[in-house]
């Protein structure tokens, strides 16, 4: 594996990387079919779950996936801490430390705050989202979702639509996908796409109608208000018109093929409820897989041995 100790992303690692990541990420989902869910790789380990941004999927998902590993977890969040009263984020962590933390996860608005991190603390370090950079995990877990679906990258299609500008998922998504030989393009109003995406590998499209029947995945993204300046497209109503996956454009769709979502979804808005609920979308699936995913990054960055 070319990144030792922490996961900070998607772009530096190699297929190889990536492909150990979903395999140990299968044997982990075994395990968590067992009637005790639990294995012994982490006794004796305590993992913070360092959260500076709100979470529901990520950070319980990585609890519950260090507690099924049988390491000791802790979970941090920046209301209930004193960041609240003006502690820095590297004396924040440099304290937790001190009472002997192993590993941790971290979530911040900054990009690049993981990285800061695994400069300045002994601990490993996983990225859980950093500002619009990248969010690793999401993308590991959406990969072994789709592999799960289609067994194959080198013919896979997949279209990434919405706000791919705020995207730390688009982004480590389009890493990953690409890095594995998949087809990617991205659909969005033109003030939602990174000037220069083309030099990641990926197809642009402006007219979601036009496409959408071409591909084995439609990944809807959040439109991420908190993130954006005013004005980048009309209004929520004519954006879903435009670019919302409605059951109409759900039903023109590839057979077999799947919808997903990162979350948490704005329904009405990029995803219409009935297309978030039907049998097309595997958005609870990808929740599911998160938690063998994480076991796996979690088992791999304490440095565990695969056998
Ligand atoms: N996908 C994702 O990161 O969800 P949360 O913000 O709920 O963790």
């Amino acid at each position: 594996m070319s990144q030792k100790r922490d996961l900070l992303g998607i772009e530096h690692l190699t297929s190889k990387d990536i492909t150990q990541y979903l395999n140990l990420a299968e044997r982990f989902a075994s395990v968590l079919e067992r009637p005790i869910p639990i294995v012994p790789s982490l006794r004796g380990k305590t993992i913070l779950t360092l959260f500076f941004e709100p979470s529901t999927r990520t950070q319980i998902s990585f609890s519950i996936a260090a507690k099924r590993l049988s390491a000791d977890v802790l979970n941090f969040s920046k209301s209930a801490s004193s960041v609240s009263k003006g502690e820095t984020l590297l004396d924040t962590a440099r304290n937790i430390e001190a009472m002997k933390v192993d590993g941790v996860v971290v979530r911040h608005w900054a990009p690049g705050a993981a990285k800061f991190l695994s400069e300045n603390l002994a601990a490993f370090i996983v990225n859980a989202g950093d500002g619009g950079h990248e969010h690793p995990t999401q993308a590991l877990l959406d990969l072994l979702t789709m592999r799960r679906h289609f067994k194959n990258f080198k013919r896979l299609k997949v279209l990434i639509v919405g706000d791919i500008e705020h995207s730390r998922v688009a982004r480590s998504d389009i890493f990953g996908l690409t890095t594995l030989g998949a087809h990617v393009a991205v659909c969005a109003p033109p003030t939602l796409i990174p000037l220069q995406i083309e030099k990641l590998g990926v197809e642009v499209h402006y007219d979601l109608d036009a496409v959408i029947d071409h591909y084995d995945v439609v990944m809807a993204l959040r439109i991420q208000l908190e993130r954006q300046e005013s004005g980048l497209f009309p209004s929520i109503r004519e954006y879903r018109e435009q670019y919302g996956l409605t059951r109409e454009r759900a039903a023109r769709m590839k057979s077999k093929s799947i919808i997903m979502h990162p979350g948490p979804t704005n329904r009405g808005v990029e995803i219409d409820p009935d297309v978030a609920d039907s049998t097309m979308s595997v958005i609870l699936e990808q929740v599911k897989n998160g938690v063998a995913l994480r076991m796996a990054v979690l088992f791999i960055h304490s440095g565990g041995k695969i056998v």
